[in-house]
């Protein structure tokens, strides 16, 4: 299996993006927010907004990868992305934004249960994240390909902790 797939793409998979954006995001759970929304309602679908955003700099980084000579604009481009988003993420998570605000949320309770370590998780994100940044900045396309796989493992121990499986 790794012999016909690029490890970019395989990992990207791994970390559970790829139908959704292969898709064009146009999945079952894309659902509309309702008019007159609660303010963490508002927050969930604003997060799931943010996480397709992610999702998509991920994939355009790895997609990008694969080329025989990667640009190095889209590369920075998207990695900047990412690391812009891995900042802000503590934030959409107020309390009382899960199912009971969006029920195609895929956040689990555990997000607030246990609040230490899902804000571990989402440091972790951005250490790996600022590095990805940093070496997409300064050109450095050997460093990124190294830095991906660091940053996908990131997005996947957060996720295998703190995200349901998907509800499609
Ligand atoms: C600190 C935890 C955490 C990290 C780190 C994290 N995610 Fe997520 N991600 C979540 C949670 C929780 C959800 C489910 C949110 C919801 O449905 O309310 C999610 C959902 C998603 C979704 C689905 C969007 C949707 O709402 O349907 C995508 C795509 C995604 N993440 C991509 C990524 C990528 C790419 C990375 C790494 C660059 C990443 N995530 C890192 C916690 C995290």
């Amino acid at each position: 299996m790794a012999s016909v797939m690029s490890k970019g793409w395989a990992l990207a998979l791994a970390v559970g993006i790829g139908a959704a954006v292969a898709a064009g995001g146009a999945v079952a759970h894309d659902d509309k927010m309702p008019a007159n929304a609660s303010p963490a309602t508002k927050a969930a679908y604003a997060r799931h907004a943010n996480f397709e955003k992610m999702g998509g700099a991920f994939k355009a980084l790895n997609d990008e990868l694969k080329k025989g000579e990667p640009s190095k604009t889209v590369v920075a481009t998207n990695a900047k992305t990412i690391a812009t988003l891995a900042g802000a993420l503590p934030s959409w998570f107020p309390r009382g934004s899960g199912v009971e605000a969006r029920a195609m949320s895929e956040a689990k309770p555990d997000i607030w249960r246990d609040a230490a370590g899902f804000s571990t998780a989402a440091s972790n994100l951005q250490a790996q994240a600022t590095k990805l940044n940093q070496l997409a900045a300064a050109g450095d396309i050997g460093g990124v390909k190294g830095q991906v796989r660091n940053t996908g493992m990131a997005c996947k121990g957060c996720h295998d902790k703190y995200r349901v499986e998907k509800k499609d």
